[in-house]
């Protein structure tokens, strides 16, 4: 056995897929490895442990899981060949809803550990080593995983922090509630002591992360505007954001706190999906159009620069030209800063894969580029409104060129500027010379730059 009080130098690597919620958890996975003396290795060819954190969410997202651990086996075999062994583990929600097949279709993975166990990886580890015990850990106790987890390593000035986990909404195409189980909300005194363990490390700007994050509810009944209201309250914490959220969950205690709470950023990610109440109907979404313009009208009123992003699905089953032609419109209305949009995918075990009027490829292709020209369009004319004003852009780091450094503006653009002296975590005003449809340029506003 190593003794723990001086652990021999490993390495590990992690691959993340999926949303924000598997980047937390490579970052907290992470954090559990290190004091068995884990280094991050940047690539898979030479580290003793590989973590894929995968995601379920369509069709191509696990076709890649089953891709990359067969080339991992070819490390697998080389290292041992060298004489060395290389654990691979399966993280994530693929690892959730497919344990015990992965373990019969890929006999190179040692482990299959579900979003909920991962506080026991050190333990299960040890014992995959040993060749002892379950090679399977997929248990639903998520407050466990956060109780059980160590203190915080960020590694920049902005960070992820997850406030909920789970999704009890079942939405007739997601496997998420499947995948992370039921709606689950950390107590808000656990959510303010690790935003306060970041802060003291640098970090200026939190994103709260949940499948639901709005359905954020603290022990003593607060919602997700009662903890925000709560985090604004730390000084050297400049910015607040959290994603992603329900439209069935938007209160009007958060729609005030967007124009109440400089802190809080001007960007709200709303997923829609469609345009249509017959689909919405359909996908169980619980809310129809008439709703989701409310709300937005709303957000609008309270704080009218606010950028909204969203989600969208083309092609679910029973989808007309008709309904297509009403998420085009909708998209017209609203007006996208950003957004994403994807071909529905028929997940098993989910109501909607088993539903008549599956929409055939060709179509769901049309539409899908049609729709993303349009989001395209609005993405790249919101950036070129900025050109001309001064915005406060948080430093990040550095820039992709030599002397040039990168940031973000509050509403989540990335922006590159050319200016040795700012530091990471600064606010620095800067007047926007340039936009293409991902990123600005800027420059220091003559005033700041004396
Ligand atoms: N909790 C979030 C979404 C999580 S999944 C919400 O309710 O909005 C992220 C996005 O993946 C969804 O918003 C949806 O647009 C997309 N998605 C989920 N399941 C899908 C499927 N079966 N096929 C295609 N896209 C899907
Ligand atoms: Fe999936 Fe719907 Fe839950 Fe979002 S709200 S995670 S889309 S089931
Ligand atoms: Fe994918 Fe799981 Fe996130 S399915 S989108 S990694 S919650």
């Amino acid at each position: 056995m190593d003794d723990p009080a001086k652990p021999a130098l490993k390495r590990v690597f992690i691959e993340t897929y999926g949303c924000q919620m598997n980047v937390y958890d490579s970052e907290r996975m992470r954090d559990v490895l290190a004091p068995l003396g884990y280094a991050v290795a940047p690539k898979p060819d030479d580290a003793d442990l590989v973590i894929l954190n995968t995601c379920h969410i369509r069709e191509k997202a696990t076709e890649k899981v089953y891709s990359e651990i067969g080339r991992l086996r070819v490390h697998k075999e080389r290292r041992a060949g060298e004489g060395k062994t290389t654990t691979i583990a399966i993280a994530g929600c693929v690892a959730q809803a497919e344990g015990e097949e992965i373990l019969r279709r890929a006999p190179a993975v040692d482990l299959v550990v579900g979003p909920q166990a991962y506080h026991r990886l050190p333990e299960l580890i040890a014992r995959a080593a040993r060749k002892t015990g379950d090679r399977l850990a997929a248990d639903f106790t998520a407050q466990g995983k956060f109780d059980a987890l160590p203190a915080r390593a960020p590694d920049g000035v902005t960070a992820f922090l997850s406030v909920q986990e789970g999704c009890d909404k079942f939405c007739t195409f997601c496997v998420v509630p499947y995948t992370r189980g039921a709606e689950f909300s950390r107590p808000a005194a656990d959510v303010l002591a690790e935003a306060q363990a970041l802060v003291d490390r640098g970090v200026r700007e939190i994103t709260l992360l949940g499948q639901n994050v709005n359905a954020y509810h603290s022990e003593g009944g607060d919602g997700l505007a009662g903890l925000l209201e709560r985090l604004a309250r730390i000084p050297e914490l400049a910015r607040l954001r959290y994603m992603t959220s329900h439209p069935l969950e938007v209160t009007q205690d958060l729609i005030s706190l967007h124009g109440a709470e400089p802190k809080l950023m001007p960007f709200l990610h709303l997923p829609v999906q469609s345009g249509s109440d017959r689909i919405l109907k359909a996908m169980n979404r619980k809310h129809d159009v008439v709703h989701y313009h409310d709300i937005v009208a709303r957000l609008r009123r309270a704080r009218p620069d606010i950028a909204l992003s969203t989600d969208f699905i083309v092609g679910f089953p029973g989808e007309s030209d008709q309904d297509f032609e009403a998420t085009m419109e909708l998209a017209r209305e609203v007006g996208f800063a950003s957004a994403f949009s994807f071909k529905y995918s028929p997940r098993p075990g989910t109501p909607a894969a088993l539903m008549h009027g599956q929409v055939g490829d060709s179509v769901k292709s049309e539409r899908l580029a049609r729709l993303q020209e349009l989001l395209g369009g609005q993405q790249r004319a919101f950036n070129a409104g900025k050109i001309g004003l001064s915005l406060p852009v948080l430093v990040t780091g550095k820039g992709r060129v030599a002397g040039q450094k990168h940031g973000r503006t509050p509403y989540l653009q990335s922006v590159h500027f050319a200016d040795e002296t700012a530091r990471d975590g600064d606010i620095v005003s800067l007047r926007i010379k340039a936009a293409s449809q991902n990123s600005l340029t800027g420059e220091r506003a003559a005033q700041e730059a004396a």
